[in-house]
């Protein structure tokens, strides 16, 4: 049994991966439905929140049926990281995980994120001060290290458990990476395997089939797996691997109506969370994904991406599932 703390996460727990402007209350409650064991929030600008900036608040939602949750900050100054946690702990999440791999500019160029592979102290003492300010369990999302010469997250990894971290996942690439090249878990297996690691290690990166995860499992050993953008459009991803693990069993791809149904749902949830207009607008970004691989979506794609009006979009979806359920 996989546990962090007392939050027991099953034999092999498969995560929902923290997705910036993918992974909120919509898309979680189809990731739930199809089998994640545990889930993230976006991540969460620890300035932003404690300047009560509205996104910020608001990423922080979670919901009963949701748990185990975790809820995710980045940050680069302890007394603002510290505050963060402390506003987060107010919403009780199962755990708060800290961000130490996001890439991007607008997060590492501020020092924050995967800027924190460049000065491991740094991000040693951030994460003391937040495993020290909660009660909440704290865990840590980093990658291999900044770039190539520098990949330092056998030595990150013992720091970051000694300070009081209680589980650790790792995305297999380093910053200068970004997501380029296939993922590399061989420093993955060598932080689980590494004896004096107690705690629980995920593995992250391009896992997308059943069998790739059994291959990871049994390669690296290691606690569970996070799947990101695998399961963007595509949350059966949850339930498949798991049946695959269990018994090896290939399980049969969802249908055409089984996608229009996770749509109408998405879509549903999105409305109804973010309001018609901004919901049925970040829904674009969503449909080809749920219908990925399927002939003729093309030119009910151009056209649910560019309906704005609720009535258009039903439409749309019910000629959608006229032309597929029908032959
Ligand atoms: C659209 C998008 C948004 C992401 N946002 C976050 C984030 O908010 N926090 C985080 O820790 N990682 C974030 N990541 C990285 C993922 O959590 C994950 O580490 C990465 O996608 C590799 O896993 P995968 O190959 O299963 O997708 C994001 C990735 C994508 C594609």
């Amino acid at each position: 049994m996989v546990k962090i703390r007392s939050l027991e996460l099953g034999e092999f727990p498969l995560l929902l991966a923290p997705m910036e402007d993918v992974s909120d209350p919509p898309f979680r409650a189809l990731c739930k439905k199809h089998g994640a064991d545990m889930m993230y929030t976006e991540f969460i600008s620890s300035e932003g929140l404690i300047r009560d900036a509205v996104k910020s608040v608001q990423k922080m939602d979670i919901f009963e049926y949701e748990r185990p949750i975790g809820v995710q900050i980045f940050g680069s100054e302890e007394e603002t990281m510290v505050q963060a946690a402390k506003i987060i702990e107010t919403v009780n999440p199962d755990l708060i995980d800290i961000n130490y791999g996001c890439p991007v500019k607008k997060v590492a160029c501020k020092g924050a994120g995967a800027a924190l592979l460049q000065d491991i102290p740094k991000m040693v003492r951030l994460t003391k001060a937040v495993v020290e300010a909660v009660k909440v369990p704290v865990t840590v999302k980093t990658r291999l290290g900044w770039d190539d010469s520098t990949k330092n997250i056998l030595e990150t990894a013992e720091r970051l458990q000694d300070i009081g971290i209680e589980a650790l996942t790792i995305h297999g690439r380093t910053r200068a990476q970004m997501y380029k090249g296939p993922a590399d878990w061989t420093l993955i297996g060598a932080v689980k395997n590494n004896q004096r690691m107690r705690i629980p290690i995920f593995g992250n990166g391009d896992i997308d089939t059943p069998a790739k995860a059994l291959e990871y499992k049994n390669t690296y050993g290691v606690d569970g797996l996070m799947i990101g953008r695998a399961a963007i459009g595509y949350p059966w991803v949850f339930n498949e691997i798991k049946a695959f693990l269990a018994k090896g069993h290939i399980a049969s791809p969802p249908s055409i109506e089984d996608r229009i149904l996770a749509v109408e749902e998405h879509l549903d949830f999105s409305i109804r969370w973010k309001g018609e207009k901004v919901g049925i607008a970040e829904m674009k970004r969503h449909y080809s994904n749920y219908f990925k691989g399927i002939g003729h979506f093309k030119e009910y794609r151009t056209r649910l991406v560019t309906a704005n009006e609720l009535w258009e979009v039903m439409e749309i979806i019910r000629e959608l599932r006229g032309a597929f359920i029908a032959v």
